[in-house]
């Protein structure tokens, strides 16, 4: 498996991933919903907010990733939400994913990133780390539908300490819809 981090040459083979995905696994309003977010944060994110994560097998779009900023008013950490992800459905529970998220949170490890945080299923996000936050620790940019599915970790040495909001996601997430 390659990994990728260039966004923009794939931009409609990572659209058609997402739908294809999430209409597989929600319906196809979801699957509408989630790669026209896809092809939005492509489209309408700045750069220094925006890191996509992909993963190939012989030249075929096997999973994806997107994170994008959140800012904190209140605090100078840099937090990056990963949001959303798809493997392929045909190549499902064959490891795929997780190894794409841990390739992706070295990343910005690596760049220096303080928290990521995700909004998910906290069963299977707690395999690669996430664990359950308040959003009163951690306030979120909208109101969560789920808030059992607000999760996060520290990507450094320092612990998940509290993070003083107002928080203010990227464009493309401010859509009540999503959360
Ligand atoms: C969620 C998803 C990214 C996981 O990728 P994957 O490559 O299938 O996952 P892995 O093979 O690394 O891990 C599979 C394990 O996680 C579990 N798992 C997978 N998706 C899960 C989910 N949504 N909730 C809980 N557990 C899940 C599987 O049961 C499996 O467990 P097992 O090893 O005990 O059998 C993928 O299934 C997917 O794209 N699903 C549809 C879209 C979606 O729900 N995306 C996440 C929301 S943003």
């Amino acid at each position: 498996m390659d990994y990728s981090t260039s966004y923009t040459p794939h931009a409609d083979a990572i659209a058609a991933l997402f739908t294809a995905t999430f209409t597989a696994s929600e319906g196809p309003d979801e699957g509408a919903l989630i790669g026209a977010l896809a092809r939005r944060l492509i489209a309408e994110t700045p750069a220094e907010d925006l890191r996509v994560v992909t993963a190939w097998e012989d030249g075929a779009l096997l999973g994806g990733i997107f994170f994008t900023r959140l800012i904190y008013a209140g605090d100078p950490r840099t937090v990056f939400m990963m949001a959303p992800v798809a493997v392929a459905t045909a190549h499902q529970g064959k490891g795929i994913g997780q190894r794409l998220i841990a390739h992706g949170l070295d990343a910005l490890r690596q760049e220096g990133v303080d928290i990521a945080v995700t909004y998910g299923d906290p069963a299977f996000y707690g395999r690669v780390g996430f664990k359950s936050v308040s959003e009163a620790d951690m306030p979120a940019p909208q109101p969560l539908n789920q808030p059992q599915g607000w999760i996060a970790q520290s990507l450094t040495e320092a612990p998940l300490t509290p993070l003083s909001g107002p928080a203010r996601c990227v464009a493309a997430f401010d859509n009540p819809a999503l959360w």
